[in-house]
C-alpha cells in the first residue's frame, strides 16, 4: 500500500500514452501482475455483460446495479473463473476501486427509465476502467484491435505486430505474448492476451462487415471463434 502511494506520486504519464517515468515500487513479478489484471478486467466485463438485459430495461428505473452490487458480483465472477479470491493487494485494489467508479458515474444513465439500449457495454466499461487505472498507476491496461472502434483503442506499433501474430491461423490459440522492452526510456514488460469472438459478440462485431450494429457502428465481420482483438498491459519494471 505504502509503496504504491509512493509510486503514484512519482508517476508522470505522457499524454500520448508513452510511459516515461521511473519504475514503480510494487513488489512482485510484472508478468504475474499483467496476467492478473487481465483476469480481473475480464471478470468485470462479464458482470456488465450478464446484466445487459437489466441495464437496457426501459420499463425499470432504479436497477440496483450500484458500485457495491457490481463489486460483489465482480468478486464472485473472478472466483468462478479463477477459483481464487479477487486480490485485495495493489494494483488490483485500485482497478476494483476505479471499475466501481465507472459504474457509479454511469448511474444516471443506467437508471434512466423509458430508455432501452444505453450503450453501457462491457467494452465501454472496460475501456473507462482501464483509462482511469492507467492514469492512476502508470500501468497501461487497454483493449485493442486492428479494426478498433474507439480512437484510444488504436494499437501502437508493438500491439499491431502482436495482433498480426494472433490473427495467423497457425498461432496457438489463446497464447499470450510477454516481452520485456524499452519504452520511453524505461524498461517495461509488455503483455498481450488475445480475445476471440463468441456468438454473443457477433451481433455487433460479426457479419456482414460494414453493416451497422445496434450502437450505430460498423460491424467488423468477425467470425465465431475468430480473433476479436486483445487486452494489452504495459507494466514498468523496477
Ligand atoms: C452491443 C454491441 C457489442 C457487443 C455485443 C460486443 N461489443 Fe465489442 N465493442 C463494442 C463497442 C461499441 C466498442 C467500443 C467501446 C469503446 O468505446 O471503447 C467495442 C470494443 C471492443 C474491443 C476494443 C477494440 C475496439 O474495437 O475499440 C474489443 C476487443 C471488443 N469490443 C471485443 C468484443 C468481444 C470479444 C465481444 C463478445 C464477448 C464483444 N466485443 C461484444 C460493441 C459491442
Amino acid at each position: 500500500m505504502k509503496s504504491v502511494r509512493l509510486f503514484q506520486s512519482a508517476v508522470s504519464l505522457v499524454a500520448a500514452g508513452l510511459l516515461a517515468f521511473a519504475a514503480p515500487a510494487f513488489a512482485g513479478d510484472e508478468e504475474k501482475t499483467a496476467e492478473t489484471l487481465v483476469k480481473v478486467l475480464k471478470a468485470g466485463r462479464a458482470v456488465v455483460s450478464e446484466h445487459q438485459e437489466l441495464i437496457n430495461d426501459a420499463g425499470k428505473g432504479d436497477k440496483g446495479f450500484t458500485p457495491d452490487y457490481f463489486e460483489k458480483k465482480w468478486a464472485e465472477k473472478y472466483k468462478e473463473a479463477t477459483k481464487s479470491d479477487l486480490p485485495k493487494s495493489e494494483p488490483v485494489a485500485t482497478l476494483v476501486e476505479l471499475g466501481k467508479t465507472v459504474v457509479g458515474e454511469a448511474q444516471p444513465l443506467i437508471n434512466k427509465q423509458g430508455m432501452g439500449f444505453k450503450g453501457f457495454l462491457p467494452a465501454l466499461w472496460g475501456r473507462k476502467a482501464g483509462e482511469k487505472f492507467t492514469q492512476k498507476t502508470g500501468i497501461r491496461l487497454k483493449q485493442t484491435a486492428e479494426q478498433y472502434r474507439f480512437a484510444g483503442n488504436k494499437p501502437d506499433e508493438f500491439e499491431a505486430e502482436v495482433l498480426k501474430q494472433f490473427a495467423d491461423p497457425g498461432y496457438p490459440k489463446g497464447k499470450e505474448v510477454v516481452k520485456t522492452v524499452s519504452m520511453g526510456g524505461a524498461q517495461v514488460v509488455r503483455y498481450m492476451a488475445p480475445e476471440y469472438a463468441a456468438k454473443s459478440c457477433l451481433a455487433c462485431h460479426g457479419e456482414p462487415k460494414g453493416e451497422k450494429d445496434i450502437t450505430g457502428m460498423k460491424k467488423e465481420g468477425y467470425k465465431e471463434g475468430g480473433l476479436a482483438g486483445a487486452i494489452s498491459v504495459v507494466v514498468p519494471v523496477k
